[in-house]
């Protein structure tokens, strides 16, 4: 199994004994305590680590933007594209059109593609409705899911992800619509674990991220944001500012943006997924990131417009490749730090009162999780212990 303190380090010959989906030893065989137990499964030496968890994903929607794709290969680029009307609000239009069975339907196989990746707690985030009943669709559709492929789900409201087209002009209108109807409607419902927001040129301003912000808090939510993914708005800041859980994209990340991360205690996700499929030329501030102590989640950020992608396992090879981040920190980056990323503390390591999330892969040394371009080497996947 990987070590729990240093997830790149392997301890040998260990036992990971589980009672009632929590695991009650994790360790080297000899300082076992006398465990009698009802099943033993054995690995036969293959590497064992936490379930991974993809912290960041809009799993959930409907249609396809493969014609898009096209285009921005003949030259359009992302924001052009989106300040016509396409981008997010396209999708839009399909996810308003589709019912909860058809959004379960549509997004069932990507999940699945996931789960074959050794994943065992998702985060899936709203955003594609912008209205309240379209909305809590896609949030009934992913607590659905979860039930449905054995993984945790954990939600996250991002009503200001775009402007709907019945809004045009009057942006802070939809704001006001956020945060007085969709939020408290849909947290009252219990459809939301924590709210997001997107901060950028083409999406909100800081000012309007802050009302959705302080609403969350009013309800007790915590918050994250997309922030510095296309230009700097000093988001993370102001992420850091509420205590957010993560501060997510960042490759315009300057040091003062850094130094809040550092000091709020908030997890810098990047998803190399979406820095790869735009083709951003600017890297996120690794060194200065790792210098400040800022925990580093990784994550596929799956959506149909940026980043395509459902391989954690190529999440992990892209941040390694393109970032620079070591095996430790890719590791750690899908386990213990996208936990912190989600605001949870039972998942995410291989040891006592943790969950029984497991992935047994048909490896002996984590380093080949991060160093393979595509498929999957998992052997069985445990979740709660099962
Ligand atoms: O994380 N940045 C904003 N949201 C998504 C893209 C959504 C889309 O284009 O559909 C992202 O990159
Ligand atoms: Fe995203």
């Amino acid at each position: 199994m990987t070590d729990p303190a240093r997830p790149d380090a392997v301890v040998d010959h260990a036992v990971i004994a589980a009672r009632d989906g929590r695991i009650v030893y994790a360790g080297p065989a000899g300082a076992a305590p006398v465990l009698a137990p009802a099943r033993t499964i054995a690995c036969d030496g293959r590497l064992v680590t936490p379930g991974l968890i993809d912290c960041h994903t809009h799993l959930v929607y409907g249609g396809s933007r493969a014609g898009e794709f096209e285009a921005r290969l003949a030259g359009a680029s992302y924001e052009a594209i989106a300040r016509a009307g396409g981008g997010i609000v396209s999708t839009m239009r399909a996810t308003r059109a589709a019912s909860v069975d058809e959004l379960v339907a549509a997004s069932a196989p990507r999940l699945a593609e996931m789960v074959a990746g050794g994943v065992t707690t998702v985060e899936i985030k709203s955003g594609y409705g912008l209205e309240a009943g379209a909305e809590a669709r896609m949030l009934r559709a992913a607590r659905m899911l979860g039930d449905r492929c054995g993984v945790s789900v954990a939600t996250t409201f991002l009503g200001a992800h775009a402007l709907p087209p019945e809004f045009a002009g009057r942006a802070d209108a939809y704001i006001d619509h956020v945060v007085h109807d969709m939020l408290p409607a849909l947290a009252t419902e219990g459809l939301i674990d924590a709210v997001d927001a997107f901060c950028e040129s083409i999406a909100f301003s800081p000012a309007q991220v802050e009302r959705v912000f302080m609403a969350a808090h009013a309800l007790g939510l915590p918050v994250k944001l997309h922030a510095e993914q296309l230009s700097n708005q000093h988001g993370a800041a102001l992420a850091a500012r509420y205590h957010a859980l993560s501060a997510d994209h960042l490759e315009h990340l300057d040091q003062d943006g850094i130094a809040a991360l550092a000091g709020a205690g908030t997890v810098a996700t990047l998803l190399p997924g979406a820095y790869y499929f735009t083709r951003e030329t600017v890297l996120p501030p690794v060194a200065g990131l790792r210098a400040a102590g800022v925990p580093i989640a990784l994550a596929t950020d799956c959506n149909p417009g940026t980043s395509p992608l459902t391989s954690l396992l190529l999440a992990m090879n892209m941040g390694a490749t393109l970032f620079r981040l070591t095996v430790a920190e890719c590791l750690a980056g899908v386990t213990v730090n996208a936990a912190r990323a989600l605001g949870r503390h039972d998942v995410g390591r291989v040891a006592a009162g943790m969950r029984a999330d497991l992935a047994v892969w048909d490896i002996t040394q984590p380093a080949e999780l991060v160093y393979r371009i595509g498929g999957s080497p998992l052997h069985a996947r445990f979740w709660k212990g099962q």
